[in-house]
């Protein structure tokens, strides 16, 4: 029999699916994704795409999850009776699975940080160079194999406590904790002499360094950094009682989520730019800046390492929301197998990984396609797979879903029936032209 768990508050809820969202999406990708992408104007069109399609999106994955109530590929059936639906959920569970086999090398890099400057902090030893640093430690095939087996050990361990027990509690606690943190990194950051002219760069918009790339990388990064377009946000809300306003819950985690790529962006640049650190660090760029800017408080050691705690946690709770929809279809409902299911998915993710956590150092030199083995992965889950998952989700809610069931959910008496008639033209027009439009032009350069 199914014997389906559930969330114990709405705060639970809302601060789970905020802390899938938020993570490595917002703080490590973005910054370095749009100094590559045209800078400022790259922020504009994210956030553009966050709320038109990324936001619409994860309500639609809110309403099929709540109303289905089971794992992602089964929801569309049991919406439909058709089972050629179940196709979407298939798709999102290769996605978030190759995901996953990436997200945790970066995942691993926070642990060895972590580590690094423990180490530094009991011995007294200081290490300066941190561009130098980040090359040595990333391209250390143990380093980085060992710290991506112990990101996706502890990924499992906290999604084989179970949904009430381990994803809630541990999305409680660190989130407000990094926020002040980022506050005082910000503080710092713009107060160093010639910061003005990152603050500039970050947000001052010049549409003309954007070309058809960056509107890709935008939209897939609003998908990446939403967690929207695989099912992750309809496994959570699938856990979900019937009382939860999804459109206040909705508008909660994209505002969340927006409000921390823009503190992440304003401790980063004003950084780079005052203490002339190039931009175009590609995936380090966050690991060689912060250390640097740590350095310049007092017990800025001290403070990284707090740092640093507070980012895995805001890293783990996307991780256990990825894997959680992978463990939520292989045990269908019944939590007596989700042991098993974890230990699997460990290995096979472990064993999938490894060519992208040896993608910095021994394999930095295979390239092909989008760059190294790391390179393509992202390219192909967050600039390929997700769009198409997004594509396929506001498809499925705009022609498929009975019209009836997302009002059930969504409309609370008179309360966001406007809403409501736009959300459902967005999905039915707008967002398809767009995924549509962006992709395929890209067959045309
Ligand atoms: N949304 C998750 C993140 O940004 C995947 O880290």
């Amino acid at each position: 029999m199914e014997t389906r768990a559930s969330w114990n508050s709405k705060l639970g809820f809302i601060l789970a699916s905020a802390g899938s969202a938020i993570g490595l999406g917002a703080i490590w990708k973005f910054p370095y994704v749009m100094a590559a992408n045209g800078g400022g104007a790259f922020l504009t069109v994210f956030i553009v795409f966050t709320l038109l399609i990324g936001l619409p999106l994860l309500l639609s994955e809110f309403v099929i999850g709540r109303h289905a109530q089971t794992n992602s590929t089964n929801a569309f059936s049991k919406m439909t009776g058709r089972k050629m639906f179940d196709g979407i959920g298939h798709l999102g569970n290769i996605g978030v699975f190759l995901l996953l086999s990436f997200y945790s090398v970066i995942g691993g890099w926070i642990i060895i940080y972590f580590v690094r400057t423990l180490f530094s902090l009991l011995t007294g030893s200081h290490h300066a160079q941190y561009d130098e640093l980040f090359g040595v430690l990333i391209s250390h095939p143990l380093y980085a194999l060992a710290g991506q087996f112990i990101f996706i050990t502890l990924t499992a361990l906290i999604v084989a406590a179970g949904v009430e027990k381990g994803i809630e509690r541990a999305s409680k606690v660190m989130m407000p904790l990094l926020f002040i943190f980022f506050m005082v990194i910000i503080i710092r950051s713009v107060t160093l002499d010639g910061s003005m002219a990152g603050i500039v760069y970050f947000l001052k918009p010049d549409f003309h360094a954007l070309n058809r790339d960056s509107i890709l990388f935008a939209l897939g990064q609003s998908f990446f950094s939403l967690s929207v377009g695989f099912g992750g946000m309809l496994t959570y809300a699938s856990y979900l009682k019937k009382e939860t306003d999804l459109v206040q819950s909705g508008l909660s985690i994209v505002g969340l989520n927006i409000l921390v790529t823009i503190l992440a962006g304003l401790a980063i640049f004003p950084a780079t730019t005052a203490l002339h650190i190039d931009n175009a660090e590609g995936p380090g760029l966050l690991f060689v800046v912060l250390p640097y800017v740590f350095d310049q408080l007092a017990f800025g050691q001290l403070f990284y390492l707090i740092f640093l705690l507070l980012f895995l946690f805001a890293t783990i709770t996307s991780s256990i929301n990825l894997m959680e929809i992978n463990v939520a279809n292989m045990i269908k409902g019944n939590d007596a197998r989700r042991g098993r299911a974890v230990i699997l998915l460990t290995i096979l993710l472990f064993v999938v990984g490894v060519p992208s956590a040896l993608s910095f150092g021994v394999l930095g030199d295979v390239k092909f396609l989008a760059g190294t083995f790391f390179d393509n992965m992202d390219y192909l889950v967050s600039n390929i797979m997700l769009p198409i998952g997004a594509l396929a989700f506001s498809l499925f809610s705009g022609y498929v879903m009975d019209r009836r069931i997302a009002e059930e959910e969504l409309v609370i008496g008179v309360r966001y029936q406007g809403l409501f008639k736009i959300w459902v033209m967005l999905l039915k027009y707008l967002i398809p032209v767009i995924i549509i439009l962006v992709m395929g032009s890209l067959l045309f350069k």
